[in-house]
């Protein structure tokens, strides 16, 4: 029988226009938690997180298995342990089983301890977290990898933390929408061109056989420093043929606002305390109205049934 709990969490699946962000730090699970994810994996990813050798390196792998496996189950009746996953060509993965039609779309990022899962119904979705690293050559990164307006943008600021939060942002946007179309960096950073001015767009080399009017674009920013940014596009999948796209094409204009709101605590809830993400919207691109949902991903593990959990044998290295 369910618990009341899981009852709650039975929630819609985003539909069109709106994604679910499941986020949580792998160092804030405790052992009941670490076990319940570890119950959920198959032996083939068991063996997969025995192989990291360093603790937080396993901690990560088994917290974003138990996060995308939970946050799946948020969603239906079928449990965490049921999902199965495949990967494509560039080791995008997806839902292989339970079959879902049609199959809902997630993505995953990591970040030192924090994990996000970004998840809708259909279409294409990308996310990517990055943190602040101040040993990074930024200048000489974006010199390579970015387009020369986005380097001249970072030349022109004069302290290293607004260079560090541009470099982020441009370089999120970028992995964002590279992971939504499930080639990494099989498509090249320097193809896509981000401006933060006036707002936020995204213009396309013809080599990326694709057209900004279909996406929208997101980005904010963690109390952390972290940069998130999201790609999502609800539209065809097809590429475009390169003869169709206009050279420089401008993006869409503003149409319907973005919105990010956090998802308001349950006073029912025996949750150990949750640390906060601090989530700060930044800026978004109005190509396509956006809704952001942020939700607790340890809510989404705490909801699931704990049979099968045996916390005193789950070989996984304690946090510090
Ligand atoms: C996808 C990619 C950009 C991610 O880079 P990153 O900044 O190190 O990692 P992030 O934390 O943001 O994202 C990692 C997650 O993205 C997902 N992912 C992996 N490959 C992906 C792809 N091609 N597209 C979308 N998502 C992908 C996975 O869920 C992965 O998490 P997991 O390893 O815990 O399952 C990079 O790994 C890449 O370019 N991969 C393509 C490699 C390739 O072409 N391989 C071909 C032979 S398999």
């Amino acid at each position: 029988m369910r618990t009341t709990t899981e009852i709650e969490m039975k929630r819609d699946i985003p539909s069109i226009g709106e994604v679910d962000l499941w986020w949580l730090y792998a160092s804030d699970l405790n052992e009941a938690e670490r076990a319940r994810c570890w119950a959920w994996m198959t032996p083939e990813e068991r063996i997969q997180q025995q192989r990291f050798l360093r603790p937080e390196d396993q901690r990560m792998y088994l917290a974003t298995r138990g996060l995308v496996r939970s946050a799946l189950s948020a969603y239906t009746d079928i449990q965490p342990k049921e999902w199965r996953f495949t990967t494509d060509t560039h080791g995008r993965p997806w839902i292989s089983g339970p079959r879902l039609q049609p199959t809902w779309i997630f993505n995953v990022s990591h970040s030192r301890d924090l994990v996000v899962c970004a998840i809708t119904s259909q279409g294409d979705l990308g996310v990517d977290v990055e943190g602040i690293d101040p040993r990074r050559d930024i200048l000489g990164i974006a010199k390579r990898f970015f387009v020369p307006e986005e380097y001249t943008a970072l030349l022109a600021l004069s302290q290293r933390t607004q260079q560090e939060q541009l470099f982020s942002a441009f370089w999120t946007l970028k992995e964002a929408y590279m992971k939504a179309r499930g080639m990494g960096f099989a498509i090249e950073p320097q193809w896509l061109h981000v401006s933060m001015q006036p707002t936020l767009s995204m213009s396309f080399d013809r080599k990326v056989s694709d057209h900004p009017h279909r996406w929208a674009f997101s980005l904010g920013q963690l109390h952390t420093g972290h940069s998130l940014a999201l790609a999502v596009s609800w539209g065809s999948t097809a590429p475009i043929p390169p003869e169709r796209i206009p050279a420089n094409a401008p993006n869409a204009p503003d149409t319907e606002p973005t919105s990010i709101f956090a998802h308001p605590p349950d006073a029912e809830s025996t949750l150990p305390p949750l640390r906060d993400l601090g989530y700060r919207l930044v800026a978004h691109s109005a190509a396509k109205g956006l809704q952001v949902r942020l939700l607790h991903g340890r809510e989404a593990i705490h909801a699931q049934p704990s049979v099968h959990t045996t916390p005193a044998k789950t070989p996984v290295t304690p946090s510090p």
